[in-house]
């Protein structure tokens, strides 16, 4: 359930980081890292009650959770139904003198396509002001009628870290997508929220660092 993103640095980070040492871990007070604001829009999250938030205890993963992100093909359906997008920002408060990066995320949700339909889940990540941006796509293929979940790891030599000595906020650009079959008009499909959770959940796991 974890989805992948890949974040390139700046130049400053690109050379700070090696391509394969692992990360020193370091752990910032656990009281003092939340979500401070988040502001989105889009067709997957159109109304001010859309997205709900959740962070763990440990502070090292946070939860987006979605009620509205449903994208549906079918008889009676166009392209607004096809795609479904939510724009985020999410605004974390962390202590003084840390960075962080996106390690994994995860997605899930329920999928349901007739054979010949094909879809994916897509997210772009970066940090404000930032150039760089990491991306992780899911591509479904019909038929296939399940719960799932996406779990991916960011490389570790397209990490981006956020930048040091301001709390940067992180965007997400993330979409869900099906294609009509070409060969049968009457097949449909949705990607949906899953039967457990009732909502299609991103769990964004970080790590941390010193600056
Ligand atoms: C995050 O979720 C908590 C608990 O539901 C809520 O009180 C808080 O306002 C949410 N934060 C944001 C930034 O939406
Ligand atoms: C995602 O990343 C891949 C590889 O870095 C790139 O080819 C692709 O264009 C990116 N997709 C988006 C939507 O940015
Ligand atoms: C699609 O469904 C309609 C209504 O059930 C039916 O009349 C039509 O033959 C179907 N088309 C195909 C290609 O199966």
């Amino acid at each position: 359930m974890l989805v992948s993103l890949l974040a390139l640095g700046l130049a400053a980070f690109a050379s700070a980081v090696p391509t394969v040492e692992p990360f020193e871990r370091d752990n910032p007070s656990l009281d003092d890292v939340y979500i401070k604001h988040i502001t989105y829009a889009g067709t997957g999250c159109p109304t001010k009650d859309s997205v709900q938030n959740y962070t763990s205890a440990d502070k090292q993963t946070f939860t987006l959770m979605f009620d509205s992100f449903v994208a549906q093909v079918g008889p009676n359906t166009g392209p607004s139904d096809w795609r479904k997008f939510c724009q985020l920002l999410v605004e974390l408060h962390y202590p003084q003198g840390f960075q962080y990066s996106i390690a994994h995320t995860e997605f899930r949700g329920y999928i349901d396509i007739d054979p010949g339909i094909t879809g994916e889940q897509e997210a772009i990540f970066y940090f404000s002001g930032e150039s760089a941006q990491s991306n992780c796509s899911t591509f479904f293929t019909g038929p296939q009628n399940e719960d799932y979940s996406q779990t991916g790891n960011v490389p570790l030599v397209s990490v981006v870290w956020s930048p040091c000595g301001s709390e940067t906020a992180l965007n997400i650009e993330s979409s869900l997508a099906l294609h009509p079959a070409t060969s049968d008009p009457n097949a449909s499909g949705q990607i949906t929220t899953d039967s457990v959770d009732t909502r299609i959940q991103y769990i964004v796991g970080l790590q941390w660092k010193t600056c």
